[in-house]
């Protein structure tokens, strides 16, 4: 009896799975249970975190991995793992949406596809794969930089076996292997795409068009007008000599105006502090590599070319030497809400005379508007109170739009803004909105110059200054 159930249990079984195996969705739930038990132990370990800016390898309980940790700075090594393999697997994933043209194309009957093929459609194609490869050696060079990096702050001056253990992990999650405990090694596997890893391919496009945007003299006319208003602005501000200034940027993306800003107030202390592991990763990048390099960062729009020289040309990015790097300027990672100046947490002095504040595209980022304001209004706690008489401390400069992220609570005009700013006893030394693109330029934002859609922004500039709790 026992046997003859056994037998028909393994005969429902066998039809449930030969049915199931036709099943598409079982086949791939099964491909991903598979990829997860092979990642698991191919995973770096989740207790480690990358502490910033000196990118030491620490076990460091204290530590959020989502980067809200009061006066702590640090990137956990799995989001580092995160991060660099959405940039390794860029050429195939890209390369795949690209074959998806030809074969759109390819549905066409044979005297439509031969037609195409004489206007070189086809080929046109094929050069977007080229421009992808070349894309993909600059994203190679972001990711040997960061592990040369770790592996250099870490291997070279520790006998810690377990941190050693954990790089080379790393390290063999993007292909390399570490000869002597400090030599990364290109072990030219295939890449792997792991279905259940979290690429998110549209940042790292969109990283590659930043660095463009910041670093490449053809995307001047992007940032200098941000720039040069910054600028005047912080000019205006009466500076007493010899007296402790810090100027802080948040959400300092690719960090070109934290950068002009360092090397303009050679005085001043620069932090700049940016949320986005991948930004952060490649500003770092942007600021040691010191030599320049090549983005094709419009290859794969197909919408609006006016040509395929344009769609497919490469735009040469100045990346500023090393020698040039302004000792003033601090880059740090986590939520701009947490923040604290690094010189103040390291003892090195206990307040400032002047905080200035620069916001450059950044407070439509916020979830929560009172948030941000209620954060910028908190670093009056890091003025010294010396002075108690001057009102003139904290100083805010934004210049940007307002265009809303995803889910924010409250979505205020420019003029509710400015009505915010009043009610909460901030005084204005200049507010405007810049609209009209007859008298005064709409600012681009990545935009492709060559194309047939050109995005514009207007843009909210304000100057505004908030009296310290005594002032
Ligand atoms: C629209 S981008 C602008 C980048 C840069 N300011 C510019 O003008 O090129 C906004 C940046 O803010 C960062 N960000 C968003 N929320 C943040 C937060 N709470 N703290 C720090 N950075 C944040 C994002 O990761 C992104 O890089």
């Amino acid at each position: 009896m026992g046997s003859i159930s056994a037998s028909l249990l393994f005969t429902i079984l066998a039809i449930a799975m030969s049915i199931l195996r036709k099943y598409e969705p079982f086949n791939s739930w099964v491909q991903k249970q598979i990829e997860k038990m092979l990642m698991k132990s191919n995973l770096v370990s989740k207790e480690l975190v990358v502490r910033l800016p000196d990118f030491k390898l620490v076990k460091n309980d204290e530590f959020s991995i989502n980067g809200r940790a009061p006066g702590k700075y640090g990137i956990s090594l799995s989001e580092i793992s995160e991060t660099l393999s959405n940039l390794k697997e860029y050429e195939i994933r890209a390369k795949r949406l690209n074959s998806v043209i030809s074969q759109r194309a390819n549905q066409l009957n044979n005297y439509r596809i031969n037609q195409l093929a004489k206007i070189n459609y086809f080929e046109k194609i094929q050069t977007v794969d080229t421009a992808i490869e070349n894309n993909s050696i600059v994203l190679k060079k972001i990711i040997e930089h960061t592990l040369n990096k770790l592996l250099q702050k870490n291997i070279m001056d520790t006998t810690n076996d377990e941190l050693y253990v954990e790089l080379n992990t790393l390290c063999g999650i993007l292909g390399y292997s570490v000869k002597n405990k400090s030599t990364l090694v290109d072990n030219h596997s295939p890449v792997t795409l792991h279905a259940n890893t979290n690429s998110n391919q549209g940042r790292v496009v969109e990283t590659m068009s930043h660095l463009c945007r910041d670093w490449s003299s053809d995307y001047n006319r992007e940032i200098e007008p941000l720039l040069s208003f910054i600028m005047d602005r912080i000019d205006s501000i009466e500076i007493k000599p010899n007296t402790k200034t810090l100027i802080i940027v948040p959400g300092s993306g690719l960090g070109k105006i934290s950068y002009s800003l360092a090397k303009k107030y050679p005085n001043y202390t620069v932090d700049s502090i940016e949320w986005s592991a991948l930004m952060y990763l490649v500003n770092q990048f942007v600021l040691e590599h010191g030599e320049n390099v090549k983005i094709h960062p419009f290859a794969q729009h197909y919408s609006s070319q006016m040509s395929l020289d344009k769609q497919a040309r490469p735009i040469e990015v100045q990346l500023p030497k090393t020698e040039d790097l302004p000792l003033n300027l601090k880059t740090l990672y986590g939520d701009f809400r947490e923040y604290q100046p690094l010189d103040i947490i390291n003892n090195k002095i206990d307040g400032y005379e002047q905080i200035i504040v620069v916001t450059a595209y950044f407070i439509d980022t916020a979830e929560n508007m009172f948030e941000y304001i209620e954060s910028i209004e908190g670093l009056t706690n890091f003025l010294n109170n010396t002075d108690s008489k001057s009102n003139n401390k904290l100083n805010w400069i934004n210049v940007g739009p307002l265009k809303y992220g995803t889910r924010p609570l409250v979505q205020l005009t420019a003029n509710e803004l400015l009505k915010l700013r009043k009610l909460r006893g901030w005084e204005d030394l200049s507010n405007e909105t810049l609209t009209d693109y007859v008298s005064s330029p709409l600012n681009g934002y990545i935009t492709d110059y060559d194309s047939l859609y050109q995005g514009y922004y207007g843009l909210l500039r304000f100057h505004s200054r908030y009296p310290s709790n005594d002032g």
